[in-house]
């Protein structure tokens, strides 16, 4: 790899974070320019393309980890000055602030004096006129946002968990415990050494991945992860908040008010249910069939299972490699690890 750029540390399921040097291991063997991260999420593995020198188009159809792929994807330049990102943090004097978080998430998710800063510093970042400086203010709220809940997530109404005067053997009490400020400064300083350009144009998309142009040499594809019992994870509703500060004028007509947790209502993708996860997958290879290397990050226990998924790439005449990293637990019975399945066309 060419740049040793830092990717900002994040807090987000199923990131790849970790596995960019197993990643690295396979990819940067592989010979084409350009890529398409089409479930680009936090941005990492986007990152590590970029600083591999390929052209890279991010995308996702989440509108917080769209804000992330114009921050650090395809913004070359732009960074924040911290004493700017302070000011955005304080109500400017005579504007009028709408409480759209205040009232909607009163012992939710966190304290009422940290909703009404989410509330003051929301709509001073949307009043930002650089697209990109804009971003970068959006990816460090939710970064301050992710690093002050239990399990980082949205899922559930659980302020009481980090209120709580107990022992626990999760969390991080002395992060939450920090001003909502201090966090997003942080987040921003970490966001600015991650800027850097490497000669070429990146574009970020926010689409479902059957709709997002496969426009590019190589197909990076990290869709949702279902188990093969089909338990799954739903980042619509894990990140449902994120997703309200992303809408925040629309904010208060699309809250689930029947559900404890208030989920900000998005349109289910069908990766993110068991069962029609397996059909949208095949979908998308079709649609990928064109393109010179398919990349397939999965799990060795996952729904469908790896040898349909490789039949199905060589059935479009691809000759086909899985690389399996073993995770730590691999010798427990449910034993689970990291695979990467490439699919690369040499014939038809
Ligand atoms: C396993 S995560 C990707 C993690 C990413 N590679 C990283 O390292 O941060 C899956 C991503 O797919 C996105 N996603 C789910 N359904 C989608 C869809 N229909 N189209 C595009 N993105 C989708 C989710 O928002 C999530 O960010």
């Amino acid at each position: 790899m060419s740049r040793t750029v830092p990717f900002p540390t994040t807090r987000y399921q199923g990131s790849k974070q970790r596995l960019i040097p197993f990643l690295d291991g396979v990819i940067s063997r592989l010979s084409f320019r350009s890529a398409v991260d089409v479930f680009g999420g936090t941005g990492v593995v986007s990152h590590y393309l970029k600083r591999l020198g390929k052209q890279v188009h991010f995308n996702d159809a989440l509108r917080s980890s769209h804000a992330t792929g114009v921050a650090l994807i395809e913004n070359d330049a732009a960074t924040l000055d911290l004493e700017r990102a302070r000011e955005l943090t304080r109500a400017a004097p005579g504007r009028a602030y709408d409480d759209v978080i205040a009232r909607t998430y009163r012992d939710v998710y966190f304290l009422p004096e940290e909703d009404r800063w989410l509330d003051v510093t929301i709509q001073n970042v949307q009043s930002m006129d650089n697209r990109f400086e804009r971003a970068l203010a959006l990816h460090a709220l939710f970064q301050a946002c992710l690093m002050k809940r239990p399990f980082n997530l949205f899922h559930r109404k659980n302020l009481s968990v980090r209120l709580a005067d107990v022992q626990r053997s999760f969390g991080n009490k002395t992060t939450w415990e920090r001003p909502f400020e201090a966090l997003f400064v942080k987040a921003i300083e970490s966001a600015n050494r991650a800027v850097f350009d490497n000669g070429l144009r990146h574009t970020a998309t926010c689409l479902d991945a059957l709709a997002c142009p496969l426009d590019a040499e190589l197909v990076y594809l990290d869709p949702p992860y279902v188990r093969a019992d089909g338990a799954t994870f739903s980042y619509a509703d894990g990140y449902h908040f994120l997703e309200g500060l992303t809408r925040y004028e629309e904010w208060p007509d699309r809250v689930d008010a029947r559900r404890k947790h208030r989920p900000f209502k998005v349109d289910g993708s069908p990766f993110e249910r068991a069962s029609s996860h397996g059909e949208a997958l095949f979908a998308l290879l079709e649609r990928a069939r064109a393109c010179p290397l398919v990349v397939l990050s999965y799990r060795t226990d996952g729904a469908p299972s790896i040898a349909a998924l490789e039949a199905a790439l060589e059935a479009q005449g691809r000759d086909v490699a899985v690389h399996v990293k073993r995770s730590s637990y691999a010798l427990s019975t449910r034993a689970s690890g990291e695979v990467l399945v490439v699919g690369a066309r040499t014939r038809g």
